[in-house]
């Protein structure tokens, strides 16, 4: 079977506060590819459950929001980045932890995965995709020319997310986001369905003590050493 015109991808997997988001966003800027941020999506699932009144357990109309939600990734009239879900701008809504951790339980039903597979694959598109998220390399794009697999030890990545919420106005303690930060790990590491891992052929980057800078450096030369883009 040839592949020849399936857009490239390049996944970037890795637990939360890995610097993840942040490195994919600046990577796809940077070459001019397409971004999926397939964490959005869960997100997004978790908060069209509440407000749809969805039972919290009930995983098959989870499934069916996920199948059916209007979903917009665009840019705001600030030039921001806007996130509209059945036309409503929910950019903020999707960002806080109360909606990450209800993204981190719905991620974990398989029929919820299931639904948003194809939605997720719908984002390749030429030139390049960058696609951020936990099985982004294992599961949804398993033939993707280059995987990086970001982490961080788990006291950095709470003193990020720290910073990233402080920046936004909330204000969450530290030690609560510790312990938030190590359940969503567990959560999204023993899951049945696409636990967080790196897949075989990923190159693992530790973040803990190297710049965004640096990261973005590391990445940007791997690609271009397999010659998915120049620099
Ligand atoms: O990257 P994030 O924090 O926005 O992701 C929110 C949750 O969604 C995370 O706890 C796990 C889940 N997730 C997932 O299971 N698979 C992905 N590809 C992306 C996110």
């Amino acid at each position: 079977m040839s592949h020849a015109r399936t857009p490239a991808v390049a996944t970037i997997d890795g637990p939360s506060g890995s610097g993840k988001g942040t490195i994919s966003r600046l990577i796809a800027r940077r070459i001019g590819w397409h971004l999926l941020d397939s964490g959005a999506l869960y997100r997004l699932v978790a908060l069209a459950g509440v407000r749809s009144g969805t039972a919290p357990d009930d995983q098959e109309r989870h499934a069916r929001i996920a199948l059916g939600m209007r979903v917009v990734f665009g840019w705001g009239p600030d030039g921001g980045e806007q996130v509209c879900l059945e036309g409503e701008d929910v950019t903020a809504a999707i960002r806080s932890e109360t909606a990450g951790q209800g993204a981190s339980r719905v991620a974990a039903w398989p029929q919820v995965r299931a639904a948003l597979l194809e939605r997720q694959r719908g984002f390749a598109a030429p030139p390049g995709l960058v696609a951020d998220g936990r099985d982004m390399g294992t599961v949804v794009f398993p033939g993707a020319a280059l995987k990086i697999f970001l982490t961080a030890t788990p006291e950095e990545r709470a003193l990020r997310r720290h910073k990233q919420l402080k920046d936004k106005g909330s204000d969450v303690s530290l030690p609560a986001l510790s312990r938030g930060i190590a359940e969503r790990d567990l959560r999204d590491r023993t899951r049945e369905v696409a636990p967080l891992r790196p897949a075989s052929d990923a190159c693992v980057i530790d973040s803990t003590a190297i710049t965004v800078e640096q990261v973005v450096g590391q990445v940007l030369e791997m690609g271009a050493a397999r010659r998915l883009w120049q620099l």
